[in-house]
C-alpha cells in the first residue's frame, strides 16, 4: 500500500506569512467587554473580515453564525464549469450594516437577503454583502448568493494541494484548512459549524458523493441530481463532493448504515474497504464512545500524488486505495476533529494527536507493539515517522505553514502517552469519552482539555502539559 501516513510527502519550506500581531491580554479583555456589552440597540456596523484566527487572519468573518447551507450545484465534468446557489442561514451575533462571506475565484451573479437584492463587491477571497436594510442582533437572515465558473485548487503554505481538485473523471472538494470557499460561499472558520443539504447535478453515469446521507436521487433530462443531507453541525473543512464514476457498497452495520464509494481504478486494492469500514468504526465506538453521526463510510478517489487524506465528515477521503492504520486514522478524527472541533487552527494537535493515538491504540490491541513500545521509538528516533517532531511544540505550531508538520502528529500522541501513564487507563479513557460526550458537536480548546484532564485525575498535570505540548524542545 502508498500511503502510510496521513502526509505522506515531504512538505516545501515555502515562504511564511507575516507575524500576526497579537493583543496583549487586558486590551482584549477590554475589547471583549465593550463589545459583549453592547445591548442589541447599539449601533449596526460592517461585520468583520475575519475571526481573529492567529494563524489565518483572514479566515472567517465577524457578526453572525451560520446554522445551515443549502448548496445547490450544477457540474459538468468536460467542461469543468460550476453554476451553484448557496442558501446560507444565519443568525446575527450583533447588529450589522454589512458582512462578510469567504469565496475565492468563481463570479457572482446575484446576492440577495431576506429576499430582497443586496449590493456585493469583492476584494480578494472577501465577498460584502450589504443588505436593503441593517440586521438587528439576535436576527435571523437568509443571504443568497448565484454564482459560477471554474473552481480552483488552492496550494497551501506548506505546498499541498486542496479546493477544487481534477481528477481523471471528475473532481473532489477537499477543504482542509481553507479549500472550501473555492466551490461555496462561507464562513469559513472551524469556529461557525453548521447543518448542510448540498443537492450536485450532473451527467448520467456520474455519480456525485457527499456528506452526510443520500436522501434523494433522481434523474431528469440526462442529468441526475444527488441530495445530500448534513444534519449535525459540520465545519466548512470537512465539507465534501466527489463527482466521477465509482461503485457504491452500502450496508448498515451495528445499526450504522455505512456509504463506501470506490473509484473503479483503485476497485481492486480497495477491496476489503467496506469491510474494514465496518470493523474500525465498531472498535472506535467502543473505545471512544457514541459514533457521532448519522451514518459512517468512504470516498476512495484516485489522485496517488495527492499526499494526504482527509476526514471529511462520515465519509474521509482516501486518495488512492488506504491501508488499515490510515482508515483506523480518518475514522477516529469523526470523533476528534468532527465532533469535537478545534476553536482555533492553532489547536490543531487536539486532532491529530488524537487521531495518531488512535492508531498507537489500534496497534495495541491488535496484536502489534504497544503504544509504550511506539511511544519509545518516537522518542528515541528509530520510527520513522518520529522524523522533525521536536521541531516546535505541538500546541503552538509557529506559522500557518506548519500546522500539519510532525510535532503536531507524533509529539501531540506522545503527550496523550504520557497523560494516560500519569492517570492509568482508567481515568485516560474517562477524560477521553467525558471530552467527546461534554464537546460533542461543538467547538473546544487546549485549556479545555487539560482542565478536564486535571479535574477527572484528581491531578496536577501542568508540568506534564507544559513539557508536552508548550516547551521548546525533545523534553528530557
Ligand atoms: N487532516 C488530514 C489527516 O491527517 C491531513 C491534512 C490534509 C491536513 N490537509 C491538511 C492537515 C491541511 C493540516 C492542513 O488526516
Ligand atoms: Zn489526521
Amino acid at each position: 500500500m502508498a500511503i502510510i501516513s496521513p502526509r505522506t510527502f515531504p512538505r516545501r519550506p515555502v515562504p511564511q506569512r507575516p507575524a500576526t500581531h497579537r493583543l496583549p491580554g487586558a486590551l482584549l479583555l477590554a475589547l471583549l467587554l465593550t463589545t459583549s456589552c453592547g445591548g442589541a440597540d447599539s449601533p449596526a456596523r460592517p461585520g468583520a473580515a475575519g475571526v481573529g484566527d492567529a494563524l489565518f487572519p483572514n479566515l472567517g468573518n465577524g457578526g453572525y453564525d451560520v446554522t445551515h447551507y443549502r448548496l445547490t450545484l450544477d457540474y459538468a465534468p468536460t467542461t469543468h464549469r460550476l453554476r451553484g446557489t448557496a442558501r446560507i442561514t444565519a443568525r446575527a451575533t450583533r447588529a450589522l450594516s454589512s458582512f462578510h462571506l469567504d469565496l475565492a475565484g468563481l463570479r457572482v451573479r446575484e446576492t440577495t437577503v431576506n429576499g430582497r437584492p443586496a449590493r456585493a463587491t469583492r476584494d480578494g477571497s472577501e465577498l460584502t454583502l450589504t443588505p436593503a436594510t441593517d440586521l438587528p442582533k439576535g436576527r435571523t437572515f437568509t443571504t443568497t448568493v448565484a454564482y459560477d465558473g471554474e473552481p480552483k485548487a488552492l496550494t497551501d503554505p506548506d505546498g499541498s494541494r486542496e479546493g477544487w481538485l481534477r481528477t481523471a473523471d471528475g473532481a473532489v472538494a477537499l477543504g482542509e484548512p481553507t479549500g472550501s470557499m473555492t466551490w461555496f460561499p462561507s464562513n469559513n472558520h472551524p469556529s461557525d459549524k453548521a447543518a448542510y443539504d448540498i443537492a450536485v447535478t450532473v451527467p448520467r453515469g456520474y455519480t456525485a458523493v457527499s456528506n452526510g446521507e443520500l436522501i434523494r436521487r433522481t434523474t431528469h433530462r440526462g442529468r441526475t441530481t444527488h441530495h445530500w443531507r448534513t444534519r449535525d453541525p459540520m465545519a466548512t473543512y470537512l465539507a465534501t463532493v466527489a463527482i466521477g464514476r465509482f461503485d457504491i457498497h452500502t450496508t448498515t452495520a451495528n445499526g450504522l448504515p455505512q456509504y463506501v464509494a470506490i473509484d473503479p481504478t483503485e476497485a481492486k486494492a480497495s477491496r476489503k474497504v467496506p469491510a474494514q469500514i465496518t470493523k474500525i468504526t465498531a472498535w472506535e465506538r467502543r473505545t471512544f464512545g457514541p459514533y457521532p453521526f448519522a451514518s459512517t463510510g468512504a470516498i476512495v478517489g484516485h489522485l496517488p500524488d495527492l499526499g494526504y487524506a482527509l476526514e471529511t465528515q462520515t465519509k474521509p477521503y482516501f486518495a488512492a486505495a488506504p491501508d488499515e492504520r490510515l482508515i483506523v486514522h480518518e475514522l477516529a478524527h469523526q470523533w476528534f476533529g468532527d465532533s469535537v472541533t478545534p476553536r482555533a487552527w492553532t489547536d490543531m494537535w487536539l486532532n491529530e494527536g488524537f487521531a495518531t493515538y488512535a492508531e498507537w491504540l489500534w496497534t495495541e490491541q491488535h496484536h502489534g507493539r504497544t503504544a509504550q513500545q511506539t511511544f519509545d521509538a518516537f522518542y528515541d528516533g528509530t520510527d520513522e515517522e518520529s522524523k522533525g517532531i521536536w521541531a516546535f511544540p505541538p500546541a503552538t505550531p509557529p506559522s500557518s505553514a506548519h500546522i500539519s508538520d510532525p510535532p503536531v502528529y507524533g509529539r501531540g500522541a506522545m503527550a496523550l502517552h504520557q497523560l494516560r501513564r500519569a492517570v492509568g487507563d482508567r481515568a485516560f479513557f474517562r477524560i477521553l469519552r467525558t471530552w467527546l460526550k461534554t464537546h460533542r458537536h461543538g467547538n473546544a480548546d487546549t485549556r479545555q482539555f487539560i482542565a478536564l484532564s486535571e479535574r477527572l485525575s484528581g491531578k496536577d498535570l501542568s508540568d506534564l502539559f507544559d513539557t508536552w505540548l508548550y516547551a521548546k524542545g525533545k523534553p528530557k
